[in-house]
Formats: structure tokens, sequence, C-alpha cells
């Protein structure tokens, strides 16, 4: 495995829109399983491809440790609820801001075996698919921020 290098935003890479993934190689189970070393290793919940300077349909999630969820060409297939809360970025070290999601969220994903699957998530896990998926199509959580946490709310 190896560590990948985090795009930071600003970097337009982070504004495209990813192709998907039409075939589960070899290229893409060790992109995964890179992924989920640099996902570990930068102590982020969550990465996408197009962090990591990869314009394809990939993402990981990490919310409960120990259980990594792949999402490859993932789909959110419903929503309910709302929810304000905190959410940062691997892309965006040390900011945080409070962003609109929904408060449960189901998405539809394929696995590294080329199975389909179906996750539903609350909270922290809502939040990180919807933040996830909004990667693969160039879009990032300041779009979707309420306000930016100054050093104030830390105190
Ligand atoms: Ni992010």
């Amino acid at each position: 495995m190896a560590k990948l290098k985090i795009v930071k935003f600003g970097d337009p890479m982070l504004r495209k829109v990813a192709r998907p993934v039409e075939q589960i190689t070899p290229r893409i189970i060790t992109l995964l399983d890179d992924m989920i070393e640099t996902m570990r290793e930068a102590g982020g919940c969550g990465l996408a491809a197009p962090q990591v300077g990869v314009l394809r349909r990939i993402a990981v999630i990490e919310v409960e440790e120990g259980e990594v969820i792949e999402l490859i060409n993932p789909k959110i297939i419903a929503f309910a609820g709302e929810q304000n809360e905190q959410e940062g970025c691997l892309s965006n070290p040390g900011e945080y801001g409070i962003t609109k999601r929904p408060q449960a969220v189901t998405v539809r994903a394929t696995d590294r075996h080329g199975k389909e699957f179906e996750v539903t998530g609350t909270d922290l896990l809502a939040r990180a698919i919807c933040h996830e998926c909004d990667h693969l199509d160039g879009k990032l959580y300041i779009d979707v921020q309420i306000r930016a946490l100054t050093d104030k709310d830390f105190k």
C-alpha cells in the first residue's frame, strides 16, 4: 500500500466531475487500498478519488473505526430530515464549517467485488456519504456551508 498526496482546495481537480468506473481492475483495487491508508494516516473519516488526483467515481468512508465503506459509482437514492452540523475536508485541513445536510441518507454503490449494495447512514455517516458523493461531482462542503467556524467556536 502507498500513501497518496491529497490535493487542497483551490486545485481545479476538485471542481471536476469524476467518471464512472466501468470495470474493477487490479488498479482500482490498489487505489481503494491506498485511499484507505491515506484517509487513515490523515486522520479523516472519508476520502474521494479526485482528492488524490484520480477523476473516478470512487470514495472511502470510515466513520466507525474498522468499518470501512468502499463506494464505487455511488448514488444517493433516498434522503430524509435535516441536520446542521460541523464538517471539514482533508483537502482543507484545519478548517471547519456548519453545513446543512439530510439527517439520513441511503446510498447505492458497487463494492470491490463488483457487487451492488445499499447502505443507510444517519448523523455523521449521512454527512460523510453526502460529502464524498459531492466530491465526485466537483462540489465541496463550503458550497453547502451555512457558516464557517472560527477559532472562537473552539474556545
Ligand atoms: Ni472532502
